[in-house]
Parts: structure tokens; C-alpha cells; sequence
């Protein structure tokens, strides 16, 4: 029995490791009347947009009860809360006053607030395929640094350009619904330029202990093929090298860089500006095979049949309500692949998001499948890998998207008519593992 605990116990993590919890503004915050739209406001109010045909004008209704959400993340234990900041909100009379609060009462409560400065919810008027956008968010960062600079704990620049460039802008599935295929690259461009503008811009207002955040995940090629195997290479380009390459050593992947626009070799030398930390989103691993020819659906998604790529199923793993294979030990191979890829250009890591979704309030299948990655973010140190800390992705049942409030993130149930949470089983399971760490 004794030894039964001792096999099961998690494995102590370093003095100083950082736990918390994830959220974004739009997916949680509600209040839309209380600031200026942004595109996914305008994207939600298209028919067939999102699946249920939901929008996030209320969502958790956090900007009402934050008081509340704050509680919840005290109970937990954790040590930060990593939410976003709308910058739409923050442009809007008062926005300001709403992360002030927010701020204030995590640090009341000895939650450290880690902000992300851009979660996908452009406003309106603005747009990833003009350069401008970049300095426009550079002083967006300014103004938000400039009031909550003296508390805030760490900054994420941006979440995900990746996806922010492939589903909203190649595929058009999320917000602002661009089918533009490789056209969007000036996107990713735009937003990496963005990114080395809003460091820059956060170390003159004074402060520092700054990352991104974002998603990579292994990608295993269908089979030994030459058609497969260069397949899964340009897939793990774009997913894993695109953004990485020139953030961490200052030059896209071959062949990229003559697809961007503007001046890239001085951008590039903005875009490596040195970071604190190196946040990654990990989910899942991705299987990828030569085109086939057809539309396939995967993770929710309709994927043209013009891609050069197709990906297929991970087979004989179990899979989330979303789709997704739960494959905990990818985790550690991305972790052990990245730091050998970038040596000592690898500043430390943190996993800014990890989590799955699922039905129910007594879910088991999170508390395994947090269980399963916490371990392999275990061994992923025990390899030599610098990481610092690890974010749940979700504190709340939220907005999820295009898949509207039909997909599970969160640790605290909520019910979208009451607005009512309920810590679910994995909310208590993780209080316990965050107790026995410390
Ligand atoms: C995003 C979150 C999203 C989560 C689950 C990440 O791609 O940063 O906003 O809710 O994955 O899909």
C-alpha cells in the first residue's frame, strides 16, 4: 500500500517552480458593451461562424466577477494567473480601470498576475497585414505598462501567432476569416515585428521578465515515405520553426525569409530582441502525411484539400471531447527536441498552456490527462531542460472559439445561464498536487 503512494506520488519539481492557471480577456470577460469591438466580435456575428452560433458578449461574465474568479484562484493555490489584456478594452474609456482592479486584488490575494498583451482580439479598425499594426502595438503596450508595470509579474507579448496566422487568416476559421492560404505570411511577419517592437517598448517603461507564448507540439511523419516524411518537415515548419527561428536565432527557415515583406534582415535584428523566458502551448502531437487530395476534418477543423499536407489520425490513442490524442510523453520529446535544436539560445521555459477538453464535473479524464503531462514535464527536467513553471489551460469553462461554449477547458465548471462556477474534480486534485509541492 505504502509502496503503491510512493510510485504514484508526483515527483517534486524545483524550489521556485511557478504554477497557475491560463485564461484570455475575450473568452472569459463578457462586458462587451463596455468597450470597442474587436474582429472577433464582428467575426461571431456572422451566421455559421461559430458552431453553436454563440458569441462572447457575456461568456464567465468575468469583468463582473472577478472577485469571484480571484477566490477560486486562492483556493487553488496557485502561485500566478496568466489572463490577457483586450486591447480594444484598454482603448475604450475606463478599460484601464478593469486590470487595475483585476491587478490589484490578485495581488491582495498573492496571485501573481502574468499578462498577455495580445490573445487574438484585434481591434476593429486594425489589421496583421499592414505593417503599422506592429508599432500600433508597441504603444498599445506602452499605455498598459505604463499603469500596471509596478505589479505586474511576468509579460506574454503575444499568444500564438501561429494560429492566430493559419486559422484566421489562411483558413478563415477563426476571426478575422481570411482564406488567404500562404498569402497571410506578412502576418506572421507582422505580428513577429510586433512582438521584438512591445519588448522593446516594455524594458523603456522600466520593466522586464518578458516571453511570448507559443503552441508547438511534435510532429510524427505517416510513415517512412519521402512523401510523408517531407510532408511532416514543412508541417513542422510552419508549426515549430516559424516563429521560433527568428525569435530565438534571429532568421527564418530557409526559403521563408523571401516571402516576407518589408526590410527583413533590420526587422529580423528587432524581432530577436533577447527574452526573460520562452513560453510554449503544448496540446498534442500531430501526424502528417503527403496531400491527399480532399478536404479532411480534423480537431474540429475542415482543412482545404490544397494544403501540401494532410493530417491524419494518431491511432490507439484515447482522445478529448475535442478530438485531440492524449499523448503525454510528446511533451517531454518536444521539450528534449527544442532545447537540443536551440542550445543556448533557449532562454528558460515555461509551459504557458496544457490542458484538454471534457464533459462533466467529476472529470477524471482531465485529472489523468493533467497527471500524465505534469510527469512528462518531470522527465523533460530530469533531461536537463530549463523549465521554470506550468499554466492549466483553463481556470473556467470558456468561450471556446469557433466551437462557441460546446468545448470544456476548465478546472471550475461554469454554467452559462446562472454564470454559476463549480470547481470540478481536477480543480481539488490539483490544489492537493500544488499543496504537496510546496
Ligand atoms: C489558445 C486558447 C484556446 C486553447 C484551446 C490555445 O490555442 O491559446 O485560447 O482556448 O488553445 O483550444
Amino acid at each position: 500500500m505504502i509502496r503503491r503512494m510512493v510510485t504514484n506520488s508526483m515527483p517534486q519539481f524545483p524550489a521556485g517552480f511557478l504554477w497557475g492557471v491560463s485564461t484570455s480577456a475575450h473568452q472569459i470577460e463578457g462586458a462587451a458593451d463596455a468597450r470597442e469591438p474587436s474582429v472577433w466580435d464582428v467575426f461571431t456575428a456572422e451566421p455559421g461562424r461559430v458552431k453553436d452560433g454563440s458569441t462572447a458578449a457575456v461568456a464567465c461574465d468575468s469583468y463582473h466577477r472577478y472577485p469571484e474568479d480571484v477566490a477560486l484562484l486562492a483556493g487553488l493555490g496557485v502561485d500566478a494567473y496568466r489572463f490577457s489584456v483586450s486591447w480594444p478594452r484598454v482603448d475604450s474609456p475606463g478599460g484601464l480601470d478593469f486590470y487595475d482592479g483585476l491587478v490589484d486584488a490578485l495581488c491582495a490575494a498573492g496571485v501573481r498576475p502574468v499578462v498577455t498583451l495580445f490573445h487574438w482580439d484585434l481591434p476593429v479598425a486594425l489589421d496583421w497585414l499592414e505593417r503599422d499594426t506592429a508599432s500600433r502595438f508597441a504603444d498599445h503596450v506602452s499605455v498598459v505598462a505604463e499603469r500596471l508595470g509596478d505589479r505586474v509579474a511576468k509579460w506574454i507579448t503575444l499568444n500564438e501567432p501561429a494560429e492566430h496566422t493559419l486559422l484566421g487568416h489562411a483558413l478563415g476559421v477563426h476571426a478575422p476569416g481570411r482564406r488567404l492560404m500562404f498569402d497571410a505570411l506578412p502576418v506572421a511577419h507582422h505580428q513577429l515585428l510586433a512582438h521584438g517592437l512591445a519588448v522593446r517598448a516594455l524594458r523603456a517603461a522600466g520593466t522586464g521578465d518578458i516571453g511570448i507564448a507559443n503552441s508547438h507540439g511534435p510532429t510524427w511523419a505517416a510513415s517512412e515515405k519521402p512523401e510523408d516524411r517531407q510532408a511532416a518537415e514543412f508541417y513542422d515548419l510552419l508549426l515549430n520553426r516559424l516563429f521560433s527561428d527568428p525569435l530565438l536565432i534571429g532568421r527564418y527557415p530557409e526559403g521563408i525569409g523571401e516571402l516576407m515583406p518589408g526590410d527583413v534582415e533590420a526587422d529580423l535584428k528587432v524581432i530577436a530582441e533577447p527574452i526573460d523566458w520562452y513560453g510554449i502551448n503544448y496540446y498534442a502531437p500531430t501526424r502528417v502525411g503527403a496531400p491527399q487530395g480532399a478536404e479532411i476534418e480534423f480537431g474540429g477543423l475542415s482543412l482545404p484539400a490544397e494544403l501540401p499536407f494532410t493530417v491524419r489520425e494518431i491511432e490507439d490513442r484515447p482522445v478529448t471531447d475535442f478530438g485531440w490524442p492524449v499523448v503525454p510523453e510528446a511533451l517531454t520529446e518536444l521539450l528534449t527536441g527544442f532545447a537540443e535544436r536551440y542550445g543556448d539560445r533557449l532562454p528558460p521555459v515555461l509551459i504557458t498552456e496544457n490542458g484538454c477538453s471534457y464533459e462533466g464535473v467529476d472529470d477524471q479524464e482531465r485529472i489523468a490527462y493533467l497527471d500524465g503531462h505534469i510527469r512528462a514535464l518531470h522527465r523533460a527536467v530530469e533531461a536537463g531542460v530549463d523549465v521554470r513553471g506550468y499554466f492549466v489551460w483553463s481556470l473556467l469553462d470558456n468561450f471556446e472559439w469557433a466551437e462557441g461554449y460546446a468545448r470544456r477547458f476548465g478546472l471550475v465548471h461554469t454554467d452559462f445561464e446562472t454564470l454559476e462556477r463549480t470547481p470540478k474534480a481536477s480543480y481539488a486534485w490539483l490544489r492537493d498536487l500544488l499543496r504537496a509541492q510546496r
